[in-house]
């Protein structure tokens, strides 16, 4: 039967004859790099390390992408990192779709992630996978990602039958902050570590795409790790995980606070815009901004006409 199919296409195997060339989009730019959820996979198989970051902003995305990242993730904490609240619990639906729609046409090649904001999804299943199917449909993510454990594996499922992938996220889960009463290591005694692993586990059978990890001993995320076959992807985790997230403010020095322990800074964006502002406003107030080679000028005729209808005026007495 199979040699029949093959031999009526000319022996070429079925799933090539099945594809579709891609219509548009710009989701495919035929580098073959795009990153999908297929491919992280392959990566933990691999142990091909996966890098994620944040972005929320076309520029930065842009950059993020360019730089070769594999995830891009528009997460809550634009929250802060954005708009200035205190914590992720304010933001809301359409404060995210904003930032997903933007982000969006910066990436090509990375997997776009976009974070369910507190409220979407806790409170009622099929306003959860309407909100879900907001970000793909409205604002092109890919993924969405939303937190907690074991609870959360139905609504998961819900979401995924909607043909919607999901991210995980557990351990410290911010939106959890008044509950867990702050931003706490989690896991670090028998019963934790023994609820980490029921989460992670019962998220992987759900289907997740992949599973962040956030704010656990190092020794409980490579358990987890070793456990699930979806990705892991850490934050405050320790080396051990598939991928590792960070917050594109915190590598950047745009926090203005101490960094958490887990934070590496790989550049000074802070020092960088004050210097470039103060260089800026410095040569404003001494006129030496900006200069002739800034200036647009007059074509040589309209010059030449001016000057004459100028003089003409001044011989005129005006
Ligand atoms: O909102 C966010 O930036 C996140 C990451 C820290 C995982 O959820």
């Amino acid at each position: 039967m199979r040699a029949q199919a093959l031999s009526a296409r000319g022996g070429r195997a079925l799933e090539d004859i099945m594809s579709l060339t891609p219509i548009g989009g710009h989701l495919f730019d035929r580098s073959g790099h795009k990153v999908t959820t297929a491919s992280l996979r392959d990566r933990k198989l691999h142990r091909d390390p996966i890098t994620c970051i944040t972005a929320y902003d076309y520029a930065t995305a842009r950059l993020v992408d360019e730089a070769g990242a594999e995830m891009v993730l528009v997460g809550d904490s634009l929250a802060q990192t954005m708009l200035g609240y205190e914590n992720t619990l304010s933001v809301t639906m359409d404060e995210m779709l904003h930032h997903v729609k933007a982000v969006r046409r910066g990436v090509k090649n990375a997997l776009l992630i976009a974070d369910m904001p507190y409220g979407s999804y806790q409170v009622d299943a099929k306003d959860a996978i309407l909100n879900a199917a907001r970000f793909v449909k409205e604002g092109g993510a890919e993924v969405v990602k939303l937190e907690g454990g074991e609870r959360r594996a139905d609504l998961i499922r819900r979401i995924i039958d909607a043909e919607i992938p999901v991210a995980g996220h557990i351990g410290l889960t911010p939106q959890s902050v008044n509950v867990m009463g702050g931003y706490k290591v989690q896991g670090k005694n028998l019963g934790g570590i023994e609820q980490l692993m029921r989460d992670a586990v019962a998220l992987d059978r759900a289907g997740v795409a992949c599973l962040y990890v956030e704010g656990i001993p190092r020794e409980v995320a490579a358990m987890i790790t070793a456990e699930v076959s979806t990705p892991t992807i850490g934050i405050g985790a320790g080396p051990d995980c598939d991928g590792q997230v960070l917050v594109f403010h915190d590598i950047l020095n745009l926090t203005f606070g101490p960094p958490a322990k887990f934070v590496r800074r790989y550049g000074d964006g802070a020092t960088l815009v004050r210097n470039a502002v103060q260089g800026f406003r410095a040569d404003v107030r001494s006129r030496q901004y900006p200069s002739d080679e800034e200036s647009y000028h007059l074509p040589r005729e309209t010059r030449a006409a001016l000057e004459t209808v100028l003089a003409r005026k001044r011989a005129m007495g005006r």
